[in-house]
């Protein structure tokens, strides 16, 4: 009896075993990493346009993922009196893609694979290097990435969370969406009330 009890108990242990080890879901590949990394990184809260949801609410805009500031979408305009009179540091637009700043205005880049206007002839080391060092495009001597791009908060990832976000954005549908460049301070247009 005590036999029996034992060899059920043992034959549980082992169904179960063999049940986990089903269940457990395959490795994900660095794409489906890059896909988490970006969703819990907050990188769609300034890369992904935005379209009217339910109550109006603003929501991503899934035929632009990551696409940038839509080229021809209005974008805020400040004077360094009008930010000091309002207590305040930056302006952004209503989809968070453009910014204005004490740096004049930046527009959160194109980082879908598009050949002209996104990523696609970036290498994955410029874009490793462009997340550590904050350099534009990697570029020992480019210009700095302006704010707000947290490229000094991601330097904490990992060079293989890195490369899997690369990745994930390599598989991304291209996008053409030509980015304007930066507006330099002073040059941006009179602040409207
Ligand atoms: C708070 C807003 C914000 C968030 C969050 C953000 N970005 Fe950006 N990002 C920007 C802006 C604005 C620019 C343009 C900066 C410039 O023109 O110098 C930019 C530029 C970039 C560039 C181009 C840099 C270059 O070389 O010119 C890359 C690559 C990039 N972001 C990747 C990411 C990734 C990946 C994430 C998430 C892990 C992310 N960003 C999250 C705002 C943001």
């Amino acid at each position: 009896m005590r036999q029996i009890v034992v060899t059920a108990i043992v034959g549980a242990a082992l169904f179960s075993l063999v049940a986990c080890a089903e269940k457990k879901s395959p490795a994900p590949t660095a794409a489906e990493r890059g896909k988490y990394l970006v969703t819990i990184s907050g990188c769609h809260d300034c890369h992904t346009p935005k379209v009217e949801g339910p109550g109006g609410k603003p929501v991503l805009d899934d035929k632009r993922l990551l696409s940038g500031h839509p080229e021809k979408a209005p974008f805020p305009s400040w004077t360094p009196d009008d930010i000091k009179q309002r207590n305040a540091m930056a302006l952004t637009n209503p989809m968070l893609t453009a910014w204005a700043g004490p740096w004049g205005v930046s527009f959160a880049a194109n980082l879908t694979p598009d050949k002209e206007t996104g990523i696609a002839e970036w290498s994955e080391a410029s874009f490793i290097q462009a997340l550590r060092t904050g350099k534009h495009q990697g570029q020992p001597n480019g210009r700095n990435i302006l704010p707000p791009m947290p490229w000094e908060v991601f330097k904490a990832m990992t060079d293989d969370d890195v490369k899997a976000i690369f990745a994930y954005l390599r598989s991304l549908p291209a996008v053409k969406n030509q980015v304007p460049l930066p507006v330099v301070p002073g040059a941006a247009p009179e602040a409207k009330p």
